[in-house]
Formats: structure tokens, sequence, C-alpha cells
């Protein structure tokens, strides 16, 4: 019955075409954004200064980490995996468990966190107030001679904007510009007819809803999850359906980083979110309609490196 009801909804998906190429361009402030590189760069914006925004979503691990858990200021850990800001502006909140509504809300999340930059507002100004170069730079763009940490997520979040990557294979195809070979065909129709798309689906074939990690087979526990944050007992295990855009360069997989490799994220997904064994041929074709969501890097990188 359950799986009868989950196949209906597919149709109804399929009919409503709920993938969404992404847009070619999508509007950010260019002078901000440069400034947010910087700043996003800068390991002056941590405690010991020697973490930044990079550290922990790296531009050669697809702006994500490969490490299960980040490391933060005097070697601190975290728990839980690190995502990628790789089109983190389409998504419909931020953080796993969603408890952040923008990309600049989000940004005190890290800046403040113990175990990750451990930094004060008050600590942070005063550091970026000692600086000529930021001084003249913010002073150009907000016209004040005082920095403060709210101009400093602001023009952060506006580097985030620019980082989507539009003109994925898969885009192309959308578009009628591609055409997909055999596998790359049959993975994308076993997408939705397995029901994958049931959640992973939208502009960031994922990132529009909170879903359970566990549907049909539950979880143990699990950490930084949606009932850490309402204590709603419902809430148990629930996320926010994780982006599939990039996939293929952020290994490892899940909240938890329990699964290496996208063969091994795939057979999960079918065991515990659809109770079926999905044959190691139809997840291997899976697996090359997620490598086709790759899109190219971010256009505002190229006009400044
Ligand atoms: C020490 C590692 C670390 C540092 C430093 C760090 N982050 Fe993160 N970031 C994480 C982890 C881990 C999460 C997931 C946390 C959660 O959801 O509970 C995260 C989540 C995010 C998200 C949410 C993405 C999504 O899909 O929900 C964004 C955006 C983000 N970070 C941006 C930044 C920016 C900007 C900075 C610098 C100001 C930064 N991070 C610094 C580890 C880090
Ligand atoms: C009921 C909703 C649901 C369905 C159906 C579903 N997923 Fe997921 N998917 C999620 C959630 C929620 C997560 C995050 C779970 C976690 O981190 O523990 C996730 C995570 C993933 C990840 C890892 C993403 C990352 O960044 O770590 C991959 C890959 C994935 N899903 C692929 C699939 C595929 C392929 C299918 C179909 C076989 C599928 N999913 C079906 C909800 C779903």
């Amino acid at each position: 019955m359950k799986y009868l009801i989950y196949f209906i909804f597919t149709l109804f998906l399929m009919a409503q075409n709920l993938i969404i190429p992404i847009p070619e361009h999508a509007p950010y402030n260019k002078q901000k954004a440069k400034l947010g590189e910087l700043l996003y760069f800068d390991t002056m914006l941590s405690r010991d200064k020697t973490i930044s925004c990079a550290s922990c979503h790296n531009p050669v691990e697809g702006w994500a980490d490969k490490r299960k858990v980040s490391i933060g200021v005097y070697g601190r850990r975290g728990f839980i995996q690190s995502p990628t800001v790789l089109n983190a502006r389409f998504n419909f909140v931020q953080m796993w468990n969603g408890s952040c509504a923008t990309l600049k809300d989000q940004i005190k999340g890290p800046i403040h966190n113990p175990n990750e930059m451990d930094m004060t507002n008050k600590l942070l100004e005063k550091r970026l107030n000692a600086s000529k170069k930021y001084k003249k730079l913010f002073k150009k763009i907000y016209h004040k001679n005082y920095i403060t940490y709210d101009m400093v997520a602001d023009a952060i979040a506006e580097f985030e904007k620019a980082l989507y990557t539009p003109d994925s294979k898969f885009d192309l195809y959308l578009k009628g510009k591609a055409k997909l070979t055999k596998i790359e065909k049959r993975g994308y129709m076993l997408f939705k007819s397995y029901g994958c798309i049931i959640c992973h689906n939208g502009i960031n074939v994922g990132g529009n809803s909170f879903e359970k990690m566990g549907v049909i087979h539950h979880l143990k526990s699990c950490k930084g999850d949606r009932y850490s944050l309402t204590h709603n007992p419902e809430d148990k295990c629930v996320y926010k359906v994780p982006t599939l855009r990039n996939i293929a360069l952020t290994a490892p997989y899940f909240h938890d980083a329990s699964a290496k490799t996208l063969i091994e994220a795939v057979k999960k997904m079918g065991y515990y979110n659809l109770g079926i064994d999905i044959p190691l041929n139809d997840a291997k074709a899976i697996v090359s309609f997620l490598k086709i969501l790759t899109g190219k890097p971010p256009e505002f990188l190229k006009e400044h490196n």
C-alpha cells in the first residue's frame, strides 16, 4: 500500500515536471561578492587565525569537506558533516535542520560557534577595523567609517549567492541542448520510478523540504536533526533534504558521513527511505545520472581569479 501511494505520488510529480534547471544568471551584488570572497578565505575571521570558511567548505572538495566532521579552531571537532555551499542560495532554509532562514543569518553560526571560528562580534570588528585594506574596501561599499559584523555577514552572503553552478549536462538536457547517454537516461528514469524524486526535486534536486532519514528502516539516533531544534518527537531524524547538485564532488555522504561512495549512498537511500534493495546495476545507472548534476564552476570566480 505504501509503495502504491509512493508510485501514484511520483506520477503526480513527474506530471508537474518538478526538476527545473538552475537559471543561467541569478542576481547578486558583484562589488559586495568580491569583498565577501576575501572574507570567505580569510583566517582572520577565527579566534586563533587558522580557520576560514574555506577550511570546511573547500573549493577543491566541492565547497564541502571530505572529512567526517570538520575541525575548527584549536583542533576542536564538530559533530556533523559539512554540506556544500554551492547553490545554497536555492535551498529553502540553511543547515541540516533548517535552523537558519537565510544565508546572511547562517553566518553567525560558524563565526560564533566555539568548535568552528569561536569569535565574538566585538573581536571580529576590532580586528577588521585595524586593517587598512578592509577599512578602505568596506567604506567604498557601505559608506561607513566603522566595519560592523552585520556588514561582514552581508558581504559573505553576497559571495555565497555568486556560488551557483549552472549548465550541468542535466540542465542542458532539460533545455533541449544536450543528449543523455543510454545509462544516464536510464538512471534518470530510475530516479523517478524508484521515487527519489519525491524528496529530491526542484532547482536544487533537493533543498526544498524536510524529510525523515529512515522512513522505512529507522536510524537508532540522529545528531543535529530537526528534533534537536523543535523537541517535537515527530522531528526525530528529520533533515532538510540535501541538494544532489555537484554530489559527485562532495563525498562522504549523509549528515553522519556514513556513506563513502555514491553507490553506497544510493543503496542506503533505497534501504532506509524506500524499503527497497536496489540492484547494483540500477544503483550504477542512478549514479551515472547523479554525475551529470555537476555544473560549471561559478562564473564569478572565473572573472576574478
Ligand atoms: C569548522 C568548520 C566550519 C567552518 C569554519 C564553517 N562552516 Fe559552514 N558548516 C559547517 C558544518 C558542519 C555545517 C552543517 C551544520 C549543521 O547543519 O548543523 C555548515 C553549514 C553551512 C551552511 C549551510 C548549507 C546548507 O546546505 O544548509 C552554509 C551556507 C555555511 N555553512 C557557510 C559557511 C560560511 C559562510 C562560513 C564562514 C563564515 C562557514 N560556513 C564556516 C562547517 C563549517
Ligand atoms: C523520503 C525522502 C527521500 C527519498 C525518497 C530519497 N531521499 Fe535521498 N535523502 C533524503 C534525506 C532526508 C537525506 C539526508 C539524510 C542524512 O543526511 O542522513 C538524503 C540524502 C541523500 C544523499 C546524500 C546527500 C549528501 O549530500 O550527503 C544522496 C546521494 C541521496 N539522498 C540520493 C537519493 C536517491 C538516489 C534516492 C532514490 C533511490 C533517494 N535519495 C531517495 C531524503 C530522501
